[in-house]
């Protein structure tokens, strides 16, 4: 198969994580013959020091013409002024919604190698395979904000037909999976909330009869994903809830290092991206752990390109990169860790046999 990729490397190890993983497609293209393309454009910091804004035009233009997008992270210390007129952030934001990616999906599934670096104990990890589908161009994220010299707002709106497309997004997933879901929300206090619950409720009853639906108030939540991670299947949830409650479950897979997501919409390109950000505490370092930023190409090659043997190739050689013991610091603890390169052989080194060699295939 033929594909164009758009590569945004961003800030901090943005361009690490993603030269792993466009190094780990390359090699998957080269032994499974498909043709691959990849195009390179700037976003975030790198791209206001260039061009002077977070996005680009050439780089939208880029990313609406692609199959699919591959983003590093963007943002960083030099960039965060609290009085700045531009923001790195703001450019991924404004491509999320511009692609009309309302529905981020981010998997948690804990790998037992990994166990000893998540601060939860292993008995409550074995088994965990949960999904967050994070609702990703609406709220508080995107209502009107508003700044004087002794106020400040972030507005939080959710229409009724955003709500309605999220929670179908993730009724479909769960009738893949244990056609369980949990909404996660804050009914108890904010009217968003309110309208949240009663539209999950709704589109759940008429449309999902088979799925059985937990709302649950997002406080409680937080405890409930620390202490009971493997009752949960598809959890579902606003914008913000969601960014917090991942980076909280990044702590079951032992670290942030280990989640991807998939960013879709209905349109045709996908936004496929780790979860975590620039780590610029690390950064040209070349010890960031790449295998969030490899895991999400397994999602680009299944969700954007229908190519599910070469995703499962993928998420198979990084269970059995981790299983060898290839851990990178923020997984090893105290013993010998590996950098970032080391890592992304070791997930080459371990693709499973039918994944070798091209002919296999048919
Ligand atoms: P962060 O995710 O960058 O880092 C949090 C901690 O996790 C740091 O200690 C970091 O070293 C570690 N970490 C993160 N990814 C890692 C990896 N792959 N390997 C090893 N360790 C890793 O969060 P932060 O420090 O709160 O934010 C830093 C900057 O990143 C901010 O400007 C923020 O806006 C931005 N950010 C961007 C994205 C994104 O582009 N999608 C996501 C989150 C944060
Ligand atoms: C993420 C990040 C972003 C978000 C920031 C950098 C805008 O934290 O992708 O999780 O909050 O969505
Ligand atoms: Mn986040």
């Amino acid at each position: 198969m033929r594909a164009d990729i758009l590569v945004l490397p961003g800030d901090g190890i943005g361009p690490e994580v993603t030269a792993a993983a466009v190094t780990v497609l390359r090699t998957i293209a080269e032994r499974r013959g498909h043709e691959f393309t990849f195009t390179e454009r700037l976003i975030g910091g790198a791209a206001i020091d260039a061009t002077g804004e977070p996005l680009p035009a050439d780089t939208l233009a880029a990313a609406k013409k692609a199959d699919a997008v591959l983003l590093g992270a963007v943002g960083g210390p030099k960039w965060s002024d609290p009085q700045a007129k531009v923001r790195p952030e703001q450019g991924l934001l404004a491509i999320r919604k511009a692609l009309g990616l309302f529905a981020n999906l981010r998997p948690v599934q804990p790998h037992p190698v990994a166990f000893s670096a998540s601060p939860i104990k292993p008995h409550l990890l074995q088994g965990v395979d949960l999904i967050v589908v994070r609702e990703l161009t609406g709220g508080i994220y995107f209502g009107e904000k508003t700044r004087t010299a002794d106020s400040a707002s972030d507005l939080c709106t959710y229409s009724v037909g955003e709500i309605e497309r999220v929670i179908r997004h993730a009724c479909h997933l769960a009738m893949t999976r244990s056609r369980r879901v949990t909404s996660v929300d804050k009914a108890n206090v904010l009217e968003t909330s309110r309208l949240w619950r009663e539209v999950a409720s709704r589109i759940v009853r008429d449309e999902f009869p088979e799925i059985e639906l937990e709302n649950q108030l997002v406080d409680s939540m937080a405890m409930h994903l620390l202490a009971r991670p493997r009752e949960y299947d598809v959890i579902v949830t606003e914008n913000m809830f969601g960014d917090i409650l991942t980076d909280e479950a990044s702590m079951l897979a032992g670290s942030l290092g280990l989640l991807p997501s998939a960013s879709l919409g209905e349109g045709r390109v996908g936004l496929y991206e780790p979860i975590h950000g620039s780590a610029p505490d690390i950064a040209g370092k070349g010890i960031a752990n790449p295998y969030a930023a490899i895991l999400s190409v397994a999602l680009l090659l299944r969700h954007s390109l229908g190519l599910d043997d070469e995703a499962n190739c993928i998420e198979q050689a990084v269970a059995s990169a981790l299983a060898a013991g290839n851990l990178t610091a923020d997984l090893a603890g105290g013993t010998s860790a590996i950098g970032t390169q080391a890592a992304t052989r070791a997930v080459i080194d371990h693709f499973p046999l039918p994944c070798q060699v091209a002919e296999l295939r048919d």
